[in-house]
C-alpha cells in the first residue's frame, strides 16, 4: 500500500505537556486503587493533567510549532494542518483555531477523529495529500485532553488517561522515500468496547416534533476486550505494513506503539520478536494520552538523540472504534 507519487519524509516533531501532575498514590485517595496495582496492571506512575484554562488548540498549537521548527519552516509555509483529536474545544472543530495561533494562514485545517488511532490515522491521511501532489508541507497533530471527560470515581479508567500533544511536519522529499509503508483497519463490530458518547434527553419542540438535548459522557471500557483486540490486531497489523513496506521485521530500529499498556507493549513486541530494547515507551510519565502518545514518544526519543536521521520506525495506534493502523517510515531527510 505505498502508491506511487511524490517522495515523502518526516522532517520535524514537537510536542506539549502540561505540568499540573497526578500519581498513582493521589489516585489513591480519589478511587478504590493502589500503586501497586497500577504499576503492576498497566506501567503508569504519573499523568499530566491540563488546567482548566488551557485549550486543546492551545497545547497543539505548541506542540505544532516545535515541529515547524525542528523541520526548519515557518508557520506560513505549511499548506495543510491535520489535528487528530477526540477532545476539540468545538465540536465544530478545532483544526483552524490551531491554523490561528500559529499564524499559518496559507494552510487549510481539520480535524479528523479516530480516537488512540488518530495520529497514525492522520499521517497516513497527509501521505495521501503529498502522493498526489495536491500539498507539500504538511502537520499532523495527535492531540488529546481526555481528563475532561473521565469519571474521576471510576477505577477502570480513571487510572490510565492522561493529556497532552504531540505533532510531526510531513514533507514532499526531492531525494528518498521515507514514508516505506502502512495499513488501516476498523471494526465497528467491536464499537460498544470502548465509548465516548452522547446521551441526551427527549426534548418536545411542538405537536409531534421530538429532538435529544444532551451532552457527552464520561468513557466506558470494557478492559479486558481492549487489551484482547490490541495484542492480536497490533502484531497483525504491523505486519502487513512491513509487507507493504517490503522489509522484515529485523529491520526495525525502534517500535513506537500507542501507549496503553506496559503489558500490551511487551505482548506486541513479543510476537513481532522484537527485543525490548528498540521498544519505545513513556506511558510511566505520561499514562495514555491517545491520539498524542505516539507523537509525544517519537518526539522524545528524537531530542534525547535515540532516534537518528535513518533509523527505521514502526508504530502502530488502536482504540475506540474499534480501530487500528501502522506506519513505518524512516526519521529525517
Ligand atoms: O487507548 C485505548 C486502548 N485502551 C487500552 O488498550 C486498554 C486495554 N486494557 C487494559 O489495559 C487493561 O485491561 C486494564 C489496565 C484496563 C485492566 O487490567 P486487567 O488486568 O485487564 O484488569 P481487569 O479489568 O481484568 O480487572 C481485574 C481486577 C477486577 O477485580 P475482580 O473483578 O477480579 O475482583 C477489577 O475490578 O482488578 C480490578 N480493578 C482495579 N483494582 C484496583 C480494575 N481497575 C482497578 C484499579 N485498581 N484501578
Amino acid at each position: 500500500m505505498n502508491a506511487s507519487g511524490a517522495k515523502i519524509a518526516i522532517t520535524g516533531c514537537g510536542s506539549f505537556t502540561p505540568t499540573q501532575v497526578i500519581t498513582n498514590d493521589d489516585l489513591g485517595r480519589l478511587v478504590d486503587t493502589s500503586d501497586e496495582w497500577i504499576r503492576t496492571r498497566t506501567g503508569i506512575s504519573h499523568r499530566h493533567l491540563a488546567s482548566p484554562d488551557t485549550s486543546l488548540s492551545d497545547i497543539s498549537a505548541q506542540a505544532a510549532q516545535e515541529a515547524i521548527a525542528m523541520a526548519g519552516l515557518t508557520p506560513k509555509d505549511i499548506d495543510l494542518i491535520i489535528l487528530a483529536t477526540s477532545t476539540p474545544d468545538d465540536l465544530f472543530g478545532s483544526a483552524a483555531k490551531v491554523q490561528q495561533l500559529l499564524g499559518a494562514y496559507n494552510a487549510v485545517a481539520f480535524d479528523l477523529t479516530a480516537a488512540c488511532s488518530g495520529f497514525v490515522f492522520a499521517l497516513i491521511t497527509a501521505a495521501q495529500f503529498i502522493r498526489t501532489g495536491v500539498y507539500q508541507r504538511v502537520v499532523v497533530i495527535g492531540a488529546d485532553i481526555l481528563s475532561r471527560w473521565i469519571d474521576w470515581s471510576d477505577r477502570n479508567t480513571c487510572v490510565l488517561f492522561g493529556d497532552g500533544a504531540g505533532a510531526v511536519v510531513c514533507q514532499a522529499n526531492l531525494h528518498e522515500d521515507r514514508l516505506l509503508g502502512f495499513d488501516m483497519y476498523s471494526d465497528g463490530r467491536q464499537h460498544h468496547s470502548l465509548n465516548l458518547s452522547y446521551g441526551g434527553q427527549e426534548k418536545t419542540l411542538k405537536d409531534e416534533i421530538t429532538i435529544s438535548q444532551g451532552t457527552y459522557h464520561p468513557i466506558t471500557m470494557n478492559g479486558r476486550e481492549v487489551y484482547r483486540f490490541a495484542v492480536a490486531k497490533v502484531p497483525e497489523v504491523i505486519e502487513r505494513a512491513l509487507f507493504h513496506a517490503n522489509i522484515s521485521r529485523d529491520d526495525i530500529d525502534w517500535l513506537i506503539l500507542h501507549q496503553a499498556n506496559q503489558r500490551i507493549m511487551c505482548a506486541v513486541a513479543q510476537r513481532l520478536k522484537i527485543p525490548s530494547e528498540k521498544v519505545i515507551a513513556n506511558l510511566e510519565e505520561y499514562g495514555n494520552t491517545s491520539a498524542a502518545s505516539i507523537p509525544i514518544a517519537l518526539d522524545e526519543a528524537v531530542r534525547d538523540g535515540k532516534i537518528k536521521t535513518g533509523d527505521v520506525i514502526a508504530s502502530s495506534g488502536f482504540g475506540a472504534g474499534l480501530t487500528w493502523g501502522a506506519v513505518i517510515f524512516r526519521w529525517g531527510i
